[in-house]
């Protein structure tokens, strides 16, 4: 069976709206992993994490993994923190071919300045620090990506061009 293309990078790195695109381009799936847990929880991600926690979103961001990849060919838009869990990890890079999107903090800062969306962000007054913070502790896991491509001054449609060059070089798809 073909590999998933897996988007996995920090918040704000263009993972759904890349993800959008890579898709209709593909002419496959999407599943944007926020969105799935959000339908099947009925809340947001912002509720679930106020009403029940970040140790129940990421269970069910695990659950949501392990489903997800049960599909068929599809792309599937992680969510900034999904690949710190090691066995996420491993099942993703097992099933799929891992993609991972960055950008430079000032872009992140500025794509992601709405509050209330991101309650990882959300927790501390000083968001460049906790920008910088998550971003330190998580550069080990997402520099094991099999591509990397900065999005900080490139067009969704920029972006998910190079990722289809990256596939069919890869021998990842044939189109
Ligand atoms: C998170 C990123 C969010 C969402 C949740 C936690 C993180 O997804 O899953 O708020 O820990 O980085 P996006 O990367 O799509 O914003």
């Amino acid at each position: 069976m073909a590999k998933h293309v897996v988007l996995i990078g920090f918040m704000g790195t263009g993972k759904t709206s890349c993800g959008r695109m890579l898709a209709t381009r593909l002419g496959c799936g999407l599943v944007d992993l926020d969105k799935y847990i959000e339908a099947k929880e009925g809340m947001s991600v912002p509720e679930i994490f106020a009403a029940k926690g970040e140790d129940y979103f990421r269970a069910k961001e695990r659950e949501a993994v392990r489903e997800v990849l049960q599909r068929k060919f599809t792309v599937i838009a992680t969510g900034g923190g999904t690949v710190k869990d090691e066995e996420n990890f491993r099942l993703l890079k097992e099933r799929g071919v891992l993609v991972c999107l960055t950008a430079d903090v000032d872009t992140i800062l500025a794509r992601t300045e709405r509050r209330g969306e991101r309650p990882m962000l959300d927790r501390h007054e000083d968001r460049r620090k906790t920008v910088e913070e998550l971003l330190e502790s998580r550069r080990e896991i997402y520099a094991r990506a099999d591509f990397s491509i900065d999005t900080s001054r490139r067009s969704p449609m920029e972006v998910s061009e190079e990722i289809v060059d990256f596939l069919r070089v890869g021998g990842y798809i044939r189109a």
